[in-house]
């Protein structure tokens, strides 16, 4: 695989093809991944629940999450790098300029932040220090607090527009790609289809530009209640490696996600 760039991810776009993303939190993971062809690796602050066995994102610290950057880095082969602000990294703007910078020494190529239309000016500011910013909107589990759970959002009208319109702005702030979480498919293909920018999904539907899962899951570790947007890649593989290979294989064919993965 060629080096993967966000220019790379925007001509998937233009020419209508799939890409796939993928949590990774350590750099075995992380080079059986890159090897198995995933074009995006995005230490998540989802290893506060995977690594760390919190049952929330929100005690993940900076530290924690510049420590498995750094781990991810030596390993990330040709595959661009994502990585999660942590809870809080967004309170100010000189917050997130700071937090930004401590993950980009870390190795972080394009830094992943929660919120809503309020963040344009942070995201601005960072972009225009060189700082690629993906928006993660829909659920965003840092504030299930406020959320009442982890439940799909944008299922009536009202919050499905706000959530199109707060992805417009963030986008028009200098965002260079949008994520959405658990969202209705109809939201997913609408965001994707207004914006200029790649869409990556998780829950959001199987047209969006690119499709996002996390590791554990992928490999059917996943404790608790299993999502319906998750799909075990292991259950039908020889082994982890073709797992990965399989789940990127799915997501560049359109196979995965299915109507069954969708909400
Ligand atoms: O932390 C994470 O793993 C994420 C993905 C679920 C998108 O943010
Ligand atoms: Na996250």
């Amino acid at each position: 695989m060629k080096t993967v760039t966000l220019s790379t991810l925007q001509a998937y776009k233009r020419a209508g093809e799939t890409f796939s993303c993928l949590t990774a939190y350590d750099a075995t993971f992380a080079r059986t991944a890159a090897e198995a062809g995933i074009e995006v690796l995005l230490v998540g602050d989802s290893l506060g629940m995977v690594l760390q066995g919190h049952d929330s994102t929100l005690p993940v610290t900076l530290d924690d999450i510049c420590y498995h950057t750094r781990c991810v880095a030596r390993a990330k082969g040709a595959s661009l790098l994502m990585v999660d602000l942590p809870f809080m990294s967004n309170a100010t703007t000189e917050r997130m300029l700071n937090d930004a910078g401590e993950l980009m020494r870390a190795g972080a190529e394009l830094v992943k932040v929660e919120g809503e239309a309020w963040m344009a000016e942070g995201i601005r500011e960072l972009t225009r220090r060189g700082v690629p910013v993906c928006a993660h909107l829909g659920l965003t589990p840092q504030t299930v607090h406020q959320l009442g759970g982890y439940k799909v959002q944008g299922r009536d009208a009202e919050r499905a527009a706000q959530i199109l319109e707060d992805a417009r702005t963030l986008a028009d702030a200098g965002a260079s790609v949008i994520l959405l979480e658990c969202v209705p498919a109809s939201l997913g293909r609408a965001v994707t289809e207004a914006l200029d920018v790649p869409v990556i999904g998780i829950g959001a539907g199987p047209d969006t530009d690119g499709q996002i899962l996390v590791m554990h899951d992928v490999l059917g570790v996943t404790h608790g209640r299993t999502p319906r947007f998750v799909k075990n890649f292991l259950a039908e593989a020889n082994d982890i490696p073709d797992a990965f290979r399989r789940y990127h294989e799915a997501v560049k064919a359109r196979r995965f996600p299915a109507k069954e993965h969708s909400f």
